[in-house]
């Protein structure tokens, strides 16, 4: 059997979750479940994190404990992916004593192989960041990022000694292990520059795993925050499972975070006498009117107003769909309501409601078996297999693309047709409803990454018992497994069309 790790960024507790977060959640959550249904043992991760000045700045505005601030947001997390459908299998958070003792144990075998060593540090910090710049970094300044005043740090700290990875990392992104090619690049890129040392422990904060080696320290957030990613596959606490697990590791990440994930994670690993991640793909921002949305800025739009308006389908077919993965993808609430009218409510809810209602009409509701060697058998296998390379390249759009295809294609074979026209129990009738139930059988099976509730009620509307999630590809996706002599029944519309208006 194979098997398929996924994780997501884990995302600070300073403040509630929005859409860029949903984004990046939901395309790993629509990934883990295009491996469930290859059979795949799957393990997707996401989680919080939790430590660092950003997280204790944030919870002293708010006049609590930064436990207390973490408890409160990181439940803020895992509601709104309850509520968006994500089927994460471990949600870790850095607070875990299980993290505090991976992270010890990592970065204790990168100093015994004289990785860390210390030394003193001067520079302009980010807080919102958790990071330092060097004056050429900065825009007027600004820190380039968050566009606000950096601050001076100077303290005595261990440091990794990352200058001294510089071949290995190179050798790493120029094996395949980066995505989309652009971004491997800009990693490239910053290694060809030349990497200096970095400072990873702190003496001015306590809120952080502490150094094992020295009591003074606290090892800076990011330093910690990556190694979840081990920890949850059990490094520190199950070296079975690491060892079964850590060979099949995805990081998907937005670009904001490239250098940490592309440079420095693999680094950490390989000082620890580790493997770099198998992948890492990594996607551009969502923009509101240019600028990226941010928990810091005040663009934040909540997942839950989205979701009230679109459904929880509506919502992760939008950003599946409308998102090309890699490129930065500018918010238009005008264009969620365009694609779920157009591909939602006409092209799948009108393709069931019409297959339905003429069943009903011309074959007694008994829903007859399709045409072995019907034309869109073609379109079908082909819709599949395209899709299937797309999601193992990780590009939800292409392989939502393709599937949608199939049902364009499916409603113009209705309309060529025209099955309500035909007479009632004639083969012919019989010929174009057993195929447009066929093409609805794969359309439950093979949309159920993105849209988690329109396949049950697909294939229940279809007669088919169990669920869709239950059936194994690529078999399930062969031409000619709907059985005919089903009940279909005709239900409320799937995704009643939605009118225009500006969202607000
Ligand atoms: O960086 N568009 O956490 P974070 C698209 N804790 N994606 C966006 C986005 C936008 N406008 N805004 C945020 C951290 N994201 C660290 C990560 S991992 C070991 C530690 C998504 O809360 C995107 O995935 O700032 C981005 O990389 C992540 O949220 C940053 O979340
Ligand atoms: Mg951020």
């Amino acid at each position: 059997m194979s098997r398929f790790y996924i994780t997501t960024p884990i995302y600070y507790v300073n403040d509630a979750p929005h859409i860029g977060h949903a984004y990046t959640t939901v395309t790993a959550d629509a990934v883990a479940r295009w491996h469930r249904l290859l059979g795949d043992d799957t393990l997707l991760l996401t989680g919080t994190d939790e430590h660092g000045l950003k997280v204790q700045r944030a919870a002293e505005e708010n006049g609590v404990t930064p436990i207390e601030q973490a408890d409160v947001t990181s439940k803020r997390f895992r509601d709104v992916w309850d509520e968006i459908d994500v089927a994460y299998d471990q949600f870790i958070r850095t607070t875990e004593s299980r993290h505090h003792h991976a992270v010890q144990e990592l970065l204790t075998r990168a100093k015994d192989n004289g990785y860390i060593e210390k030394g003193s540090y001067a520079g302009y910090y980010c807080v919102s960041c958790e990071a330092y710049y060097t004056e050429s970094d900065l825009v007027d300044g600004n820190c380039p990022v968050h566009e606000r005043p950096v601050e001076w740090f100077e303290e005595e700290n261990y440091f990794f000694k990352l200058s001294a990875l510089e071949d290995e990392l190179t050798d790493w992104l120029n094996s395949n292990t980066v995505f989309p090619d652009g971004k491997r690049n800009e990693a490239l890129g910053i290694v060809k520059l030349g990497l200096e040392d970095v400072s990873i422990t702190r003496t001015s904060i306590d809120w952080g795993v502490q150094v094992p080696w020295d009591d003074d320290h606290v090892f800076y957030v990011w330093y910690d925050a990556l190694i979840n990613y081990a920890t949850a596959a059990g490094f520190g606490s199950d070296e079975a499972e690491f060892d079964k697990w850590w060979p099949e590791a995805h990081h998907i990440i937005g670009k904001d975070i490239l250098r940490f994930h592309c440079v420095y994670w693999p680094a950490m690993l390989i000082a620890a006498g580790l493997q770099p991640p198998k992948e890492i793909h990594v996607h551009g921002f969502l923009l509101l009117g240019g600028k990226k949305l941010s928990k810091t800025g005040l663009t934040q739009i909540a997942p839950a107003d989205l979701v009230a308006d679109f459904g929880v389908d509506g919502f992760r077919y939008h950003f599946l769909r409308d998102v090309s993965f890699g490129p930065d993808s500018e918010f238009s609430y005008e264009g969620m309501v365009a694609r779920y009218n157009s591909d939602l409510a006409n092209t799948l809810g009108n393709l069931l409601s019409r297959v339905t209602t003429v069943v009903a009409k011309k074959c007694d509701g008994i829903g007859p078996a399709p045409q072995l060697d019907s034309p869109l058998a073609a379109v079908a296998a082909e819709s599949y297999r395209t899709a299937a390379d797309a999601w193992a390249r990780v590009q939800p759009s292409v392989a939502l693309e393709a599937i949608w295809n199939l049902l364009r294609e499916t409603n113009a074979y209705l309309e060529q047709h025209e099955p309500w026209k035909l007479p009632e129990g004639s083969d012919e009738v019989k010929t174009v409803l057993g195929n447009a139930l066929e093409v609805l059988r794969l359309a439950a099976i093979l949309s159920s990454p993105a849209l988690t509730r329109a396949g049950e009620a697909i294939w229940a509307a279809i007669g088919l018992e169990g669920s869709p999630l239950d059936q194994r590809l690529p078999d399930a996706a062969a031409w000619g497994g709907y059985p005919g002599g089903l009940s279909v029944t005709k239900g409320q519309p799937l995704f009643p069309r939605l009118k225009v208006d500006n969202g607000s």
